[in-house]
């Protein structure tokens, strides 16, 4: 059986996280959506909302498991008896970062990570971006699930 883990912070999980998410499920035979914190972020959700949402917005992929995690991903990958990662890659400005992460985590740990190229409709998407236009009043519902943009505006409400 393959397996692979699709890590990342997800805050808030978006319709280009969704495409990558179901381009991976397609390929492998089990799914791990891992939500973890990255420290280099600032949060607007905490972990259990994110990790809601994310299982929301999957439900209808039924090899697919969402998990959250504290540490380091390839411990998390270990624990999961799983040894691929999976990653969208946007543009060539997440090149560098994600090809320095993959090659730590390939040196930390015994995990190969495959990249996917995030289909073109949504290379400009980015959750601190989705945040910005609706912290402003700007209309997000062709970049996140409706479920996820009925948070969003609850959350920024005055
Ligand atoms: O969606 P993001 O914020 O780009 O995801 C980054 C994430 C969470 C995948 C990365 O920060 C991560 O793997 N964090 C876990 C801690 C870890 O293993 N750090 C070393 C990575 S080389």
């Amino acid at each position: 059986m393959t397996a692979a883990v699709c890590p990342g912070s997800f805050d808030p999980v978006t319709n280009g996280h969704l495409d990558v998410i179901e381009r991976a499920a397609a390929s492998f035979d089990r799914l791990v959506v891992a939500c973890t914190r990255n420290l280099g972020k600032r949060e607007l959700f905490g972990i259990e909302d994110r990790v809601d949402l994310i299982r929301q917005v999957t439900g209808h992929l039924p090899n697919v498991e969402v998990a959250d995690f504290e540490g380091l991903l390839v411990d998390f990958c270990r624990e999961q008896g799983v040894q691929v990662v999976v990653k969208g890659l946007r543009a060539v400005s997440d090149f560098e970062y994600e090809l320095q992460m993959a090659q730590m985590n390939g040196r930390l740990g015994e995990v190969e990570t495959f990249f996917l190229t995030t289909s073109p409709v949504y290379s400009f998407l980015s959750s601190s971006l989705v945040k910005e236009v609706a912290r402003f009043g700007g209309d997000i519902s062709d970049f996140v699930p409706e479920v996820v943009a009925e948070r969003l505006t609850a959350r920024l409400a005055p």
